[in-house]
């Protein structure tokens, strides 16, 4: 946890936006798995955190901006609690050290916000994630289904995405430990693959390494031989001399702040020519990137001049053809990297996309709808302090380029005949986090290894 001063500024600097109402903040409840006593790990919500930075399923938070208090809502343990569960500090006691001035019991929820509703007063909340919140709003405020996305608070969301999009030193240590973390588990894993191994050695041991780090991992890790698939959560294949091992894996920290990397390196202890090449294509776009990072840049700009250098790339292979900046327009380069360049992180990995992208990426700009630029999740000028991923990747998906190829999508821009002789390479990425300086940007946490010397180095 911060000190305490850390969430009175927060809220202080939230409510300050306000003329007058009340800001509803629903904590998360815990989730049942197979049958209720049996949940997922609970994760606190990130905006409930960020502001009040307690854990603990079922509270609530008010804050009248009118009478400048602010009250959490929850239940003191019961002796049936402190035998299962054991004996914890009190309600009144955690609120006191997040400086929260009031603690009542849920049930004095309700009335409180049936009272500002019947005098009239506006009461702000954010759009709901998860169904028993969503119950919970429609209970609370007495709105019908359809209701509670309608009404959810644009200034609050406005309010709330304009705060944690810019992270303070604080933030950016918590996120730099967790990169340290990540990085040391992306070395093991390129130190430990090797023949005969099954992809769920490789994911067990980074689970092990975030949680033995204080921690847990931030998202769903991404072990496997075929990177091609952007988001694959099978662990199941073994491993052979060949094979490219492609992992999306970052530890999110105690206080629940993410890092988000991926790697790609060989099975065996070397890269093969193909593998080669392909990578130093996804490294010359990484550099791109990077080099395009400052205050003011569109991220969307940063996005086609990843693309840009994967489509020469792709032109000196013979696999794309044609006028460049007309090929980016079209979204030929798409074919081989089908999602943006990256996205915002902080207290979630892709961070507030809860809250809505068109707010927290593109800041009230259209979105594309066009394959691969529709996946751009941040596109809106860069401001110092934002903290972001840079993840460039090339991956020959068999599908798309079948399907493509039947429709004889983009063929002046792609020569067929010579995307297929890649069709077995699979899916290529390097990932790393990096925060908005003054004039360009940082690195966040210690470099890893992503060339193909040092990837080799490692392995020995
Ligand atoms: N780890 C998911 C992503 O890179 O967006
Ligand atoms: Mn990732
Ligand atoms: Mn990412």
């Amino acid at each position: 946890m911060f000190p305490r001063e850390t969430y009175e500024s927060r809220r202080s600097t939230l409510m300050s936006r306000f003329d007058g109402g009340l800001l509803l903040l629903l904590g998360n409840s815990e989730s049942p798995m197979n049958y209720a006593d049996n949940c997922y790990l609970f994760r606190q919500d990130s905006t409930f955190l960020y502001y009040f930075g307690l854990e603990q399923p079922d509270l609530a938070a008010v804050m009248d901006v009118d009478a400048d208090t602010t009250i959490v809502f929850g239940e003191e343990h019961t002796i049936d609690d402190i035998v299962w569960m054991g004996d914890l500090p009190s309600l009144a006691s955690r609120a006191e050290r997040v400086g929260a001035t009031d603690t009542r019991p849920t049930t004095d929820l309700a009335k409180l916000l049936g009272r500002a509703v019947t005098a009239g007063r506006a009461v702000h909340f954010l759009p709901p994630y998860r169904a028993e919140t969503k119950l919970r709003l429609q209970n609370l405020l007495a709105l019908a289904p359809e209701e509670v996305a309608r009404e959810a608070s644009e200034v609050f969301i406005k309010a709330v995405v304009d705060q944690r999009a810019r992270k303070t030193p604080e933030e950016v240590a918590e996120i730099e430990r967790a990169v340290a973390t990540s990085v040391a588990m992306h070395e093991t894993a390129i130190r430990m693959v090797r023949p005969g191994m099954k992809e769920m050695e490789v994911a067990a041991e980074m689970e092990r390494m975030a949680l033995a780090a204080g921690g847990r991992i931030a998202y769903p890790v991404i072990a496997t031989i075929n990177g091609q698939t952007l988001h694959n959560h099978y662990y199941g294949n073994t491993l052979s001399e060949g094979d490219i091992f492609l992992l999306d894996t970052g530890a999110e920290t105690a206080m629940g702040y993410a890092a988000d990397l991926t790697s790609t390196f060989p099975v065996g202890p070397h890269f093969d020519e193909r593998q080669k090449v392909v990578l130093e294509i996804v490294l010359a776009s990484y550099e791109a990137a990077v080099s395009a990072l400052a205050p003011g840049v569109p991220n969307r700009e940063v996005h086609f001049t990843a693309c840009r250098t994967i489509f020469e790339g792709m032109k000196d292979l013979g696999v794309m053809r044609g006028d460049t900046e007309e090929a980016l327009a079209a979204g030929a380069h798409a074919m081989v990297m089908p999602h943006g360049i990256g996205h915002m992180m902080g207290l979630d990995v892709h961070d507030m996309e809860n809250l809505g992208e068109a707010y927290v990426g593109y800041a009230g700009e259209p979105r594309s709808t066009q394959f691969g630029l529709k996946s751009l999740r941040l596109a809106r000028p860069l401001e110092p302090d934002f903290v972001l991923t840079i993840e460039p990747g090339v991956y020959f998906i068999p599908q798309l380029m079948d399907l493509w190829r039947s429709e004889g999508r983009l063929a002046s821009f792609i020569d067929y005949d010579e995307l297929d002789k890649w069709r077995d390479v699979g899916g290529l990425r390097t990932e790393e986090d990096f925060l908005i300086t003054a004039h360009g940007a940082r690195r966040l946490g210690p470099r890893k290894p992503q060339t193909v010397q040092e990837i080799e180095e490692l392995k020995g």
